[in-house]
């Protein structure tokens, strides 16, 4: 994207729209704006409020390393610590093809992944938008609409040229399901969804073993496949970078939800004692570490916008480290602090601000797009208020909105850098050091996240902090599930835990 320091531009949105940018000049003084003054006294007060000093970093570490033991001692706790049934690491050799659909959020993806061995994959994909009424609607729909997605994409992906199906009578392909929402699981293809998070809340579904649900479904439209793992977008992006890059110890999402996985000693999940499994043997834990501190919100600093976000949601109370960190809520809490500030007469006197004033209309792809305006003007930001909002900004109000981005978007940064640390402190990885696979649309688009995670992990650790990396992540919900799919068929066949 290339925008000129002066004058006119236009760039591209991620959501396909094209945004014109202007220089004005004089017209910013038609209207009665703030001053400079009173936006640096405003922005005083939002630092406060979003800044988290390292002191108070390492006390949230502190209580996010107890929740994680404590999730690890008993069930049915808020951070639930699930046991992913996906043992030990994958040995870099796996091999075969495997499908993929993965339901996580924004998109329906259905892969077809090759997995070549020696750390080499191919993928090939299609992709499906999700409507809300899909999110909201009936729980069975929903996955009998993955699943004709599936038949669309193996009618035309599977077949050779002149049509026909290359799949031979009665083969069957092993199909991963990545279900990216927190589900208790007895073994590796079955799991109960705990509860609906990032805004879905399609009926019928919460408490019901969602496998099962989406079998249902391929039989529906008879397809030739048998769901073999039912993964979480973490678990396959903890193995699928580690398959690449074997100093991979811990994977985190940070995308329309925030999450992380690692690999954890059998012996230390006393939960599972009486599944008997060997105490030498490893296992992946999705933590669902967006639920800490729900409910009681006893140690994260909550601002009041904070608590309009969790109280307006759909599930007020839940995942409230998600809350403070994740793009589906990072745009809102800006939103909400320029409403206050229009509310009480301090920006935008006597214009028509009401598309401003919806719910979620502020993307938080607009915070990474104010964050990386590169004119001096702040062209950019221009174009984002006059073009979705229909609003005039001065200059100091434009520095302000970018300054105010940036609080909230270090604030997420930081706190994803305690949870890190709370598993790194957990499991000792501070000594060696160790390399934490990351992805999601903050970690890969925001400007600076991974940065200020490091930035963060240094104030909590001090210089050995530098030690802990992170790094983008291979496409854990793809090629993760399918080399989760291999592991598991070759653990089965081996006769390890095969009803596991
Ligand atoms: C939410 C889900 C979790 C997922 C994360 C990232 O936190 O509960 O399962 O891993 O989003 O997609």
């Amino acid at each position: 994207m290339v925008i000129s320091r002066r004058g006119s531009g236009s760039l591209t949105l991620p959501s396909g729209q094209t945004l014109t940018t202007h220089t004005r000049t004089q017209d910013e003084e038609d209207l009665p704006h703030a001053t400079k003054r009173t936006m640096a006294d405003h922005l005083r007060k939002y630092d406060t409020l979003f800044t988290l000093t390292p002191q108070r970093m390492r006390m949230i570490v502190e209580a996010f390393k107890d929740t994680l033991e404590l999730g690890l001692e008993k069930s049915e706790q808020i951070v639930p610590m699930i046991p992913t049934f996906v043992f030990g690491w994958p040995t870099g050799e796996e091999k075969g093809d495997y499908l993929a659909v993965d339901l996580g959020g924004t998109n329906l993806r259905v892969c077809l992944v090759t997995v070549q061995g020696d750390g080499k994959f191919e993928i090939t994909q299609s992709k499906y938008r999700l409507t809300e009424e899909q999110k909201h609607g009936d729980g069975q729909k929903l996955f009998d609409f993955c699943a004709e997605c599936l038949k669309t994409f193996i009618d035309t992906s599977l077949a050779d040229s002149d049509g026909a199906a290359t799949l031979k009578d009665g083969k069957k392909l092993p199909l991963g399901f990545t279900f990216s929402y927190p589900c208790t699981q007895d073994r590796i293809d079955q799991g109960i969804l705990i509860r609906w998070t990032k805004g879905f809340g399609a009926t019928d579904t919460e408490g019901q073993d969602v496998a099962a649900m989406f079998r249902n479904s391929l039989e529906k439209y008879q397809l030739p496949v048998e769901l073999t793992a039912l993964i979480n977008d973490t678990t396959g992006t903890l193995i699928a970078s580690n398959y690449v890059n074997p100093q991979t110890r811990i994977a985190c999402i940070f995308g329309t939800g925030c999450n992380a996985a690692y690999m954890e000693h059998v012996k230390d999940i006393p939960k599972i004692t009486s599944l008997g499994i060997d105490e030498s043997a490893e296992m992946a834990i999705n933590c669902e570490w967006g639920a800490f501190d729900s409910f009681e919100h006893e140690h994260l600093p909550r601002t009041k916008y904070d608590i309009t976000v969790d109280e307006t949601s759909n599930k007020p109370g839940e995942q409230a480290f998600e809350k403070l960190i994740s793009g589906r809520y990072l745009g809102e809490i800006l939103r909400l602090v320029i409403c206050e500030l229009i509310d009480e007469g301090v920006l935008f006197l006597g214009q028509n601000t009401y598309k401003l004033e919806n719910p979620y209309v502020f993307d938080t792809a607009f915070l990474s797009l104010m964050e990386s305006d590169p004119t001096d003007e702040l062209l950019m930001i221009i174009g984002i208020f006059t073009h979705f909002f229909a609003v005039e900004t001065t200059l100091a109000e434009r520095q302000f909105f970018r300054a105010l981005a940036k609080l909230i978007g270090r604030r997420a940064a930081r706190l994803s850098a305690c949870g890190i640390a709370a598993i790194v402190g957990k499991m000792g990885y501070l000594d060696e050091g160790c390399s934490v696979g990351a992805d999601g649309s903050l970690y890969n688009k925001y400007p600076g996240f991974a940065d200020r995670i490091h930035e963060g992990l240094v104030d909590i650790f001090g210089e050995r902090g530098r030690k802990i990396i992170t790094h983008h992540a291979e496409d854990g919900s793809g090629v993760g599930s399918a080399i989760i799919a291999a592991m598991t068929k070759k653990r089965k066949d081996a006769g390890l835990y095969v009803s596991l």
